[in-house]
């Protein structure tokens, strides 16, 4: 019996021109190049030049998209960001994205899950492409992070970077079989006991400030590889898809070591991990669709390849997605 999917047309990314590099970091506050290397995997990262909001990120990501999807704006009908640094309070920054687009029908809103945007994004706009409501989507993840920084916290600064990454999916009929092209399952959590162990000290109701973000790093990196597993363990049961059946594991680019030991104990071969939190760094929701944007580039993700995405961030939010490209 057919079923409605949500199938990937393409994808894109943007990332600033500016480079930060471990070396400018350690010139600034007390850390090096090796110290961050090694607790991370992270060597630079883009930083957004002064002005460069995330709604320019956001939308040169999402032209890239359209572009490879070869498909034209007027065609998208809805579009969601995800974002925890919005250009303003309100309206939703990916209302100035639509009308940038020249698109004027249809509808457009932000979500906010911090890391785990993407991940909450793409299920949110597959479950609105399965009811029929809407037919063409575009899923962006955009943060401009450099702006929620303390530059004197080492502990902090030194991972996050700046970005954007976009994907345009269709609802599509599919034969309903394993071989389906599409999102496949999607699966979402969050736990807000752990609310204080990474958030930012500032907000609309509470400081009337944008604050600056605060992490107990290492309460985090415990929470992470357990959380990642379980919930990819479920996108398994619910398919029938084992490790190795995957051919691309895409997962949020917080820190090489989180994404090595949630591989590792998922029994995930180490050459089918997409990787680019070296160059990156974290950019929170633009990390997955930014690595996607790399390995569909570079020929690694090609039509029919079963694909796993994953993140985990502040809240705590986590979630996972299995998607045949
Ligand atoms: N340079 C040098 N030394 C540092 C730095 C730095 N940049 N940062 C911390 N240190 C020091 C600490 O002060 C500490 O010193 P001490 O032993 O004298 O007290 C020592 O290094 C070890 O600190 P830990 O925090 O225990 O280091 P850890 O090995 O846990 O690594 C890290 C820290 C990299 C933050 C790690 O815990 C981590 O990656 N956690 C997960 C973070 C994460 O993924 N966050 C994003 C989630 S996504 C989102 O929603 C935004």
């Amino acid at each position: 019996m057919s079923v409605t999917r949500s199938v990937v047309l393409g994808s894109g990314s943007y990332l600033p021109k500016r480079v930060l590099t471990n070396a400018e970091l350690a010139a600034q506050v007390a850390t090096s190049d090796e110290w961050i290397v090694q607790r991370t995997g992270i060597r630079q990262r883009h930083i957004a030049a002064d002005g460069e909001l995330t709604m320019d990120m956001g939308l040169a990501a999402a032209k890239a998209a359209l572009d490879h999807a070869g498909i034209d704006a007027q065609s998208i009908d809805l579009i969601v960001l995800a974002t925890s640094t919005p250009d303003n309070t309100f309206p939703a920054t990916a209302v100035s994205i639509q009308a940038a687009l020249g698109i004027h029908h249809g509808a457009a809103f932000d979500l906010q899950a911090v890391c785990s945007g993407f991940v909450f994004g793409l299920a949110t706009v597959d479950g609105m492409l399965r009811t029929g409501g809407f037919k063409r989507a575009l899923v962006i993840g955009a943060e401009a992070f450099s702006r929620i920084l303390d530059w004197n916290d080492r502990t902090t600064c030194v991972l996050f970077g700046d970005g954007a990454g976009a994907l345009v999916l269709e609802a599509q009929q599919q034969p309903g079989t394993r071989e389906d092209r599409g999102i496949l399952t999607s699966h979402l959590r969050s736990d807000g006991r752990h609310k204080s162990k990474l958030y930012v000290d500032g907000g609309v109701s509470s400081t009337g400030t944008v604050g600056h973000l605060r992490m107990e790093g290492r309460e985090v990196f415990k929470f992470a590889v357990a959380a990642i597993t379980d919930v990819i363990e479920d996108a398994f049961r619910a398919t029938g898809y084992t490790a190795q059946d995957i051919d691309w594991f895409v997962p949020h680019q917080a820190n090489k070591r989180i994404i090595d030991g949630a591989a590792h104990k998922l029994g995930i071969a180490p050459e089918k991990v997409v990787s680019t939190v070296d160059l990156h760094g974290n950019t929170s929701a633009a990390s997955i669709p930014l690595a996607i944007s790399v390995a569909v580039q570079d020929g690694r993700i090609k039509r029919g390849d079963l694909v796993l995405l994953e993140a985990m961030g502040g809240g705590f939010t986590w979630g996972a997605a299995l998607v045949r490209w």
